[in-house]
């Protein structure tokens, strides 16, 4: 389109190419200082030294990296980690807030703290991504610029019952070491009332038990996703049951490697059937050596790619259902995937 330059005054010429330049880039004209720079960010995390989070991370950071070399606009993304305290979390949002982020991406520390933060996000107009630890849906729908990015948690417990219900069909004795028709299993749970925890939790038994196998509990406890609180419980049960535990179900990968650490550590040899999920990088290694039987693979890259899909068409005031798929107009779900030695290099293809 060719514009008519004659007769229009110099400053009006000006600023219609600033509101051009402005247009292209993407960002809202409101003259603040975030919104000249680009694109800014605010990602609050519970806790970054958790894998699956670290994970996240650093697809976050590298994709938006590219996004950045693509539309040649600015994306600032600052990261804050709260290490577990929701009242630091909700200073550093506060910050976020009058530091002028386009949007804030919040990994909540406790679950039950949305509304607090949905609230003052929509006194500013700012709007919010939560991913990971889902906040209640009375909240989600506490106002239309909040959405949720996660996979389905129940879905993962599903597919680690079936892992187990599968190798047992194919090996039952491998599984079932003292041949008594029943497997005999320790549950390590993740955070308490963290909805991954209580559904996996849930939900891998029951596809055990439903696929017709005998189970008995003899022991379960919170690790809190962690590698060395695991490893220690693991302890404890190993000086209880010994080699009566058969299988342990663990809500996440860092948890079952430190089981494994455990079992080593006590010279247990073969090891229980052990089983995670997210297929974190050290569990794969762990899967490839045939130590950690199977794991659920929870999908980081492609729920990094949403939240920044989603922030970026947020932050444009873009409609982020022209690039996404929603239900119930707030929530994007990534899907899982079971992984064994088998399957491995098909679901997750090793490094070059
Ligand atoms: C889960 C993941 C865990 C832990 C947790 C933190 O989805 O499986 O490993 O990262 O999120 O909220």
């Amino acid at each position: 389109m060719r514009m008519k330059q004659s007769g229009r005054p110099l400053c009006r010429r000006l600023s219609i190419l600033l509101l051009f330049a402005l247009f292209l880039s993407g960002c809202r004209s409101d003259g603040s200082p975030a919104h000249r720079e680009g694109i800014r960010i605010g990602v609050a995390l519970y806790q970054q030294n958790d894998t699956f989070i670290s994970t996240i991370v650093s697809h976050l950071e590298s994709l938006a990296r590219q996004r950045e070399d693509d539309s040649g606009l600015k994306i600032t993304l600052n990261i804050a980690d709260s290490r577990g305290s929701q009242a630091t979390q909700n200073d550093q949002i506060d910050r976020f807030l009058s530091a002028g982020c386009d949007v804030i991406c919040v990994n909540l520390v406790d679950r039950t703290a949305a509304a607090v933060i949905i609230d003052k996000a929509r006194n500013a107009d700012i709007p919010l991504v939560f991913f990971n630890r889902e906040p209640v849906g009375e909240d989600i729908m506490r106002w239309s610029k909040v959405y949720y990015v996660g996979a389905e948690a129940g879905k993962s417990g599903v597919m680690q019952g079936e892992l187990v219900a599968e190798a047992y069909r194919k090996n039952p004795a491998a599984l079932d070491r003292n041949g008594d028709g029943v497997l005999q299993y320790v549950m390590l749970e993740g955070e308490p009332g963290h909805q991954d925890a209580l559904l996996r939790t849930e939900y891998s038994i029951k596809a055990v038990t439903s696929a017709n196998i005998t189970t008995e509990k003899l022991a379960n406890d919170t690790a809190n996703w962690n590698r060395g609180q695991a490893a220690s419980r693991m302890s404890q049960w190993i000086e209880q049951f010994g080699s009566r535990i058969e299988v342990v179900f663990s809500n996440n990968d860092d948890m079952a490697l430190g089981a494994i650490d455990a079992c080593r550590a006590a010279g247990i040899d073969p090891l229980p059937f052990v089983v995670g999920v997210d297929a974190t990088p050290p569990a794969c290694e762990s899967i490839r050596s045939g130590e950690l039987k199977g794991s659920v693979y929870n999908d980081s890259p492609g729920q990094a790619e949403a939240i920044l899909t989603l922030s970026l068409a947020l932050a444009q005031g873009r409609n982020p259902a022209q690039l996404l798929e929603f239900d119930d107009e707030k929530y994007v779900w990534l899907p899982y995937q079971k992984v064994t030695l088998e399957t491995i290099d098909t679901v997750i293809p090793p490094d070059p």
